[in-house]
């Protein structure tokens, strides 16, 4: 396949090196505005062709698939060119800035029977693809929360908050975890430095089930923390990301209450201190899963495990959670229930909608 990456700042040279190294693309072409960009790719990689301006590459013949790793207002114009010109789209984490363009991409893709897909990378990871086993068979028991901390000192960005810059990930990996997308979400914070652009937050998901996450992520902290507990009625989990080894650890603790008590005084909470298991979770990229998956999509005509749906789910999450900020965490409903509801079936296999639908 022809495939063209589109930005090569901080994360698209990362989009580059899986691409250029699968051996489903013949020909691969960096875009970026900024010619330092491109002179570094090409000395990186001296097969890729270079381009600044992503117009020509709508002039280019035979080419398949389009990467967006451009700043995120950016990726629903771009997108949109390239679906109606019927090419494949691939475009990074969050899928673009509002429900509605992220909707328009979606009808869009569906249209022109192209390959849409987001750039969940976690959904990718072999830790949360164990965390998944784990929920799904049991052994946590019910589970009662989630509570996930994304946080590091930098990098402000210009144009979107904290949680559009960070949040997508652990929205993503509840969402993947839960199988449950959240009916309404609070989200408290503070803008310190830019007006307007909140540097901390805090957000709650609230799901129909009773289930609640919490997501904390700031640019302001001292420390690079990337943990996700997840507390269930028999185990809790804890997974940090930062660790080199065992990310994953299953707590065998937990709180009983007594089933029959007629006094106050025999009242009693009972606290079990258990093993704590660390399970064992394969090695491999996760981007090379990803990329791979996206180009193996391309080439069977399946919709990929990060689908449009997909990205939108989390853009609704993000636009309700952004709506909240600004009114002091007041309960936001999420837009566009009613369609997310009607695409978000389960063939047992994550999120992955109808196969075959070409
Ligand atoms: N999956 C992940 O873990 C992950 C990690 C980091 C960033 N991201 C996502 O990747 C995207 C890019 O983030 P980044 O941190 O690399 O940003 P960045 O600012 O470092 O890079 C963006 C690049 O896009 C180029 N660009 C901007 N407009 C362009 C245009 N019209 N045509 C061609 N090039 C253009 C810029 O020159 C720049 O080189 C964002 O959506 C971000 O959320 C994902």
């Amino acid at each position: 396949m022809k495939i063209a990456v589109i930005g090569c700042g901080y994360w698209g040279p990362n989009l580059v090196r899986n691409f250029v190294q699968s051996n489903k693309v013949r020909e691969l072409i960096c875009c970026d505005l900024d010619q330092k960009r491109l002179d570094r790719m090409k000395n990186l990689y001296p097969s890729v062709n270079v381009l600044s301006d992503y117009k020509e590459l709508l002039k280019v013949p035979d080419l398949d698939a389009v990467v967006i790793a451009t700043p995120v207002k950016t990726h629903h114009p771009i997108a949109k060119e390239f679906l109606e010109q019927g090419k494949h789209v691939f475009i990074e984490k969050p899928l673009t800035h509002s429900y509605d363009t992220a909707l328009e991409l979606v009808k869009l893709a569906e249209e022109k029977k192209k390959v849409l897909m987001v750039g969940h990378t976690f959904e990718y990871t072999a830790a949360v693809n164990k965390i998944k086993d784990i929920v799904e068979n049991g052994e946590l028991g019910k589970i009662l929360y989630v509570s996930c901390t994304r946080v590091n000192l930098g990098l402000f960005q210009p144009d979107i908050n904290v949680v559009w810059d960070l949040a997508p990930h652990d929205i993503s990996i509840i969402m993947y975890v839960l199988r449950e997308y959240p009916v309404s979400v609070n989200s408290q914070g503070k803008a310190h430095f830019k007006p307007g652009i909140e540097d901390v937050a805090t957000t709650t998901l609230n799901f129909k089930n009773g289930i609640v996450a919490f997501v904390h992520n700031s640019w302001l902290d001292p420390n690079k923390i990337r943990r996700t507990t997840i507390v269930g009625t028999k185990r809790m989990l804890v997974y940090d990301d930062v660790e080199p080894q065992e990310k994953i650890k299953i707590y065998d603790k937990g709180v009983e209450v007594p089933p029959y008590y007629d006094t106050y005084a025999e009242f009693q909470f009972s606290y079990r201190y258990g093993d704590i298991h660390s399970p064992r979770i394969d090695d491999y990229e996760p981007l090379k899963r990803e990329s791979e998956h996206f180009l193996t999509c391309i080439q069977k005509g399946l919709c990929p495990l990060s689908d449009g749906y997909s990205g939108l789910r989390v853009v609704s999450v993000l636009e309700a959670a952004s709506k909240s900020l600004k009114q002091n965490g007041k309960a936001v409903s999420i837009k566009g229930l009613k369609i997310l509801a009607k695409k978000f079936r389960n063939n047992g296999n994550g999120f992955l909608m109808t196969n075959g639908w070409r």
